[in-house]
């Protein structure tokens, strides 16, 4: 055993009071995995697991009772939780067989922590801290995790194909470790033995679930530099089972000479966009904004075309992008709720800021956009910014103020119009109540009149005009006004 002491990253009490129970019952007890990973990364992690040679759910049905903490045992899976204080606690029993939540084989308990730390699933997440009290806050690290650390190396504890094998997931997860972990100062990178595993593997990906797939998607999503992963996961030819649609967009072809743009490393310029943007302005991170960076473009390889004289188009690529946006979705069960909607609407409108940098543009046209958006239109603005890709830096500049002159016209017209969370002023209730009729198709067709009308600035957003032209669209249908209404 390494006698390395770590000393400050075991102050939490809690690691005292497991240290204690587990005395108590006359077992071994360990902080495993992220957390101690973490710690020596400097990366603030609320979540710990701790490994025990013996029963995780009486260590902690032990430590609940001690903190008068609730417990939450998964029997199936031989692992109990607990929250005290800002920590969320996981208890294991150190195993043999690998260790993963989905795993369908028997859960075998009378493994050292050796055993268990064998079948993680790198050596960065395998470093133990001891709770033992004759080497309280010893480092246990018997495949180099720290080398590893110090160095930006992931590589699996045992053969790849034996630890790949056991849960295919965690081919996704290296890359997922590769990216989140990777700063301007220290590159992680995957060792050659491990891609060459993954590359054996990718039909084994097929097994895993959409959520645990999702889930390590969003995580690679949130970091502030997602692009490493998406670049490494279409080289390795993972994106083509996962998300086919993305990497139909790598590749540039060619004819009469011309190219068009490379879409994929487009795109991926333009999500790291979003992610440097959002941190400059001290907003996000946006998961759901990501998305739509991720899919701003994904229409593109099915409305491309060559015409020539033109070059090549990709006509309408928003429309159809917003439409595979909810396949997508569904196809990684990724929400189908406001979350999606939302990826969709900013696919849907990527291109319509653009339309505005004339100098002729309507006022009508603004208040559409700014209905059409509605309080996402910082989020379309942010994207529109971030979608600039161009190597020029002057053409860069110049697309940066168009888009700073278009948001000076939304900010004047919204201040005028109030359109931004646009209320139809008339509502369905008041027609049937003035006209005394039931829900009929003349109200949405007067509802819609009064909308059009403000959009188009044919009068203006307020009660009384509104209400005017009611009573002129309802009086053109020969609907009559009632009771106090009826002089009207
Ligand atoms: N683990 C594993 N194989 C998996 C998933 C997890 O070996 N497929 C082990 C690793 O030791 C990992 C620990 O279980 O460190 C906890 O897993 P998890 O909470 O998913 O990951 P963390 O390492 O804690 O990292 P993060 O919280 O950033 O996901």
């Amino acid at each position: 055993m390494s006698v390395t002491i770590t000393e400050g990253f075991l102050d939490h009490k809690v690691f005292s009071i497991v240290s204690d129970c587990a005395d108590r019952m006359g077992v071994r007890a360990f902080v495993i995995g992220g957390y101690v990973r973490d710690c020596f990364l400097g990366r603030p992690c609320k979540d710990v697991d701790i490994v025990v040679e013996g029963s995780g759910i009486e260590l902690a049905l032990c430590v609940a009772k001690a903190v008068h903490a609730k417990v939450s045992v998964y029997k199936n899976f031989g692992t109990a939780m607990l929250r005290y204080k800002d920590l969320e606690v996981e208890f294991v029993g150190a195993r043999k067989e690998s260790y993963h939540r989905d795993s369908r084989k028997p859960i075998v308990e009378d493994g050292t922590l050796e055993d268990d730390q064998l079948r993680r699933d790198f050596t960065i997440n395998a470093m133990a801290f001891s709770l033992c009290k004759e080497d309280y806050g010893a480092l246990v690290d018997p495949f180099g995790g720290i080398r590893d650390l110090a160095a930006g190396i992931i590589r699996t504890p045992l053969d790849p194909d034996t630890t790949y094998s056991d849960d295919p997931l965690r081919m996704l997860r290296a890359i997922r470790f590769a990216t989140t972990l990777s700063t301007p100062q220290r590159h992680f990178t995957i060792v050659e033995e491990s891609l060459d595993s993954i590359r054996r593997q990718l039909g084994r990906l097929s097994i895993l679930s959409k959520e645990r797939i999702a889930e390590e998607f969003n995580k690679i999503l949130l970091c502030s530099k997602p692009s490493p992963a998406f670049v490494l996961m279409e080289e390795l030819g993972m994106l083509h089972v996962f998300l086919p649609d993305l990497a139909q967009l790598k590749g540039v072809e060619t004819q009469e000479g011309k190219g068009h743009k490379e879409n994929f490393s487009h795109t991926m310029m333009v999500l790291d966009n979003v992610c440097a943007l959002e941190e400059e302005a001290g907003v996000g991170p946006n998961l759901w904004l990501r998305w739509a960076a991720l899919l701003h473009d994904i229409g593109k390889p099915r409305t491309k075309k060559f015409e020539p004289g033109t070059g090549w188009t990709f006509h309408g690529h928003e429309y159809i992008g917003a439409k595979m946006v909810p396949h997508i979705f569904a196809s990684l069960k990724l929400p189908l709720n406001e979350k999606m909607k939302y990826v969709r609407k900013l696919v849907l409108l990527h291109l319509r800021p653009i339309a505005l940098v004339t100098d002729e543009v309507t006022d009508s046209a603004v208040r559409r956009l700014l209905f059409d958006a509605g309080s996402d239109i910082d989020d379309l603005m942010l994207l529109c910014h971030a979608d600039i890709t161009s190597k020029n830096p002057r053409k860069v500049e110049r697309l940066h103020e168009n888009f700073k002159r278009v948001e000076q016209k939304m900010a004047l017209v919204e201040e005028k119009d109030r359109i931004r969370n646009f209320k139809n002023p008339i509502t369905g209730d008041y027609i049937m109540e003035v006209f005394g009729i039931p829900p009929s198709r003349e109200i949405a067709l007067i509802k819609d009149a009064v909308k059009e009308a403000i959009l188009e600035g044919e009068i203006p957003n307020e009660w009384d005009a509104a209400r005017e032209l009611m009573l002129r669209k309802a009086a053109e249908m020969g609907l009559k006004p009632i009771g106090p209404d009826a002089s009207c």
